[in-house]
């Protein structure tokens, strides 16, 4: 099946995002058991191109937590422009690695481990060594992975990349005043990280070299990760928002381009670093003009779930929905699905919660919630639906939706042609 077509020209193109037809994708799954997820294929192909565009011309690693199809992934990998994984654990990789297709050479494992197992299996295949790549950020991990070589006849160097903190720490007369992005790497200065690099490439046992330092991943997350145009209820509270976040996110673009480059600059002096990775979907158009940035990273781009709806920059399309059925009907102007409480992972809010998106005109309601086994909806369109009928949702984030379902019905022009495999479809929970 190809899973990507001629709409990724019209992503590149720069052309509106196409509407989502979830009459279509209703009348597509007509017959089919629910719960049951959708993806499609125009507003993948779209948003894939749509990515591109923005990325321009710099190669775009696949972050594989965003989609967790190895079927999506390869078709993705498939398209000039993309390149590389841009994994979540090392069980994840080391699967990936394998996979007949050949087509997973390349995964940097974008958060550390602590998997013994998965270490001693990564240390011995040589195919593995060559393909994957483990992030780090301080010296206590290379101690506990050196202790866990220390047990295996390691087979080549362990291809580590540094993260560099992108996180924006105002200051005010020198003193700093904030933390605005994320709790990751303690890798924040020019000197932390050429101590690291320094460290990695001095770290010997009998045998040898035990790692080899190729890149650096320093991800912005309080641009990428964080709508800068929210569209809520109460529009003043909106504008006001995004001028602030607006502001933010330019003076902290100009801080992490400015230290990424120093920093850069002083780990090139002790490794020859293959690539250095930054920006996420909601940030390539940004990321992509630093000249120390030699790829990209995207993935929720690619499905265009809820929480990438509000960014000024860009809008993707709807490519993944899912439905469930209606089962009861408690009171005038209120349906109940079974199911329905797929609610993403980060601050919990009502911005995590699914959106029920067709029939138009349902919502959640406050005291419940999406729930775990069933979920009432408000709508005066809820008096003419009957039990069995679908209700679709939207997602908050993207690729977990993928631990829901076993597959992806696949549509296309709102023909169902294929489905394609989730990871927990094919048996595998990596986090
Ligand atoms: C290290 C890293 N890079 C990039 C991304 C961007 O992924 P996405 O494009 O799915 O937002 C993320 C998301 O959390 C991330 O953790």
């Amino acid at each position: 099946m190809e899973l990507l077509d001629s709409a990724v020209e019209r992503g590149r193109s720069g052309s509106q995002s196409p509407a989502a037809d979830w009459q279509g994708a209703d009348a597509a799954c007509a017959g089919l058991a629910t719960p049951l997820a959708v993806l499609d294929l125009r507003a993948l192909s779209f948003n894939a191109g749509s990515l591109l565009r923005r990325a321009a011309g710099k190669p775009v690693r696949v972050a594989s937590k965003s989609i967790r199809s190895k079927e999506v992934l390869r078709a993705v990998l498939n398209q000039p422009g993309f390149a590389g994984i841009l994994g979540f654990t090392l069980p994840e990789a080391l699967w990936l690695a394998s996979d007949p297709s050949g087509i997973f050479t390349d995964i940097v494992v974008a958060y550390p481990t602590a998997d013994e197992h998965a270490m001693r299996a990564l240390a011995t295949d040589p195919a593995a060594c060559s393909r994957i790549t483990l992030m780090v950020d301080s010296t206590e991990q290379l101690e506990w992975m050196s202790a866990v070589l220390a047990s295996v006849a390691q087979v080549a160097p362990i291809r580590l990349c540094l993260d560099l903190d992108s996180s924006w720490r105002p200051s005010v007369r020198g003193r700093t005043v904030g933390h605005i992005g994320v709790y990751r790497s303690p890798v924040h200065t020019g000197a932390d990280a050429v101590a690291l690099a320094l460290a990695v490439s001095g770290w010997k046992n009998g045998a040898g070299q035990l790692f080899t330092l190729v890149g650096i991943m320093a991800y912005e997350a309080q641009v990428a990760g964080l709508q800068d145009s929210p569209h809520t209820a109460n529009k003043v509270t909106d504008l006001a928002k995004s001028v602030v976040l607006q502001q933010m996110q330019r003076a902290s673009m100009a801080e992490i381009t400015h230290r990424r480059a120093d920093v850069v600059a002083a780990v090139r002096n002790i490794a020859d670093l293959e690539f250095v990775n930054g920006g996420g979907t909601g940030s390539l158009e940004l990321t992509t003009t630093d000249p120390s940035v030699t790829e990209l990273a995207a993935g929720s781009g690619l499905f265009g779930p809820t929480l990438f709806d509000g960014y000024s920059r860009f809008t993707p399309a709807h490519a993944v929905g899912f439905a469930v059925p209606v089962v009861r009907r408690p009171a005038p102007g209120i349906v109940t699905v079974m199911g329905g409480g797929w609610i993403a992972s980060g601050p919990a809010g009502a911005d995590r919660s699914p959106v029920p998106v067709h029939p138009a005109g349902l919502s959640l309601i406050g005291t419940e919630g999406a729930g775990e086994v069933q979920s009432p909806l408000r709508g005066t369109v809820a008096d003419q639906l009957c039990i069995g009928d679908k209700v679709w949702f939207r997602h908050a984030k993207s690729g977990e939706i993928c631990e829901h379902v076993d597959a992806l019905e696949v549509l296309d022009g709102g023909l169902r042609v294929g489905r394609a495999l989730t990871y927990r479809g094919e048996g595998k929970a990596f986090a």
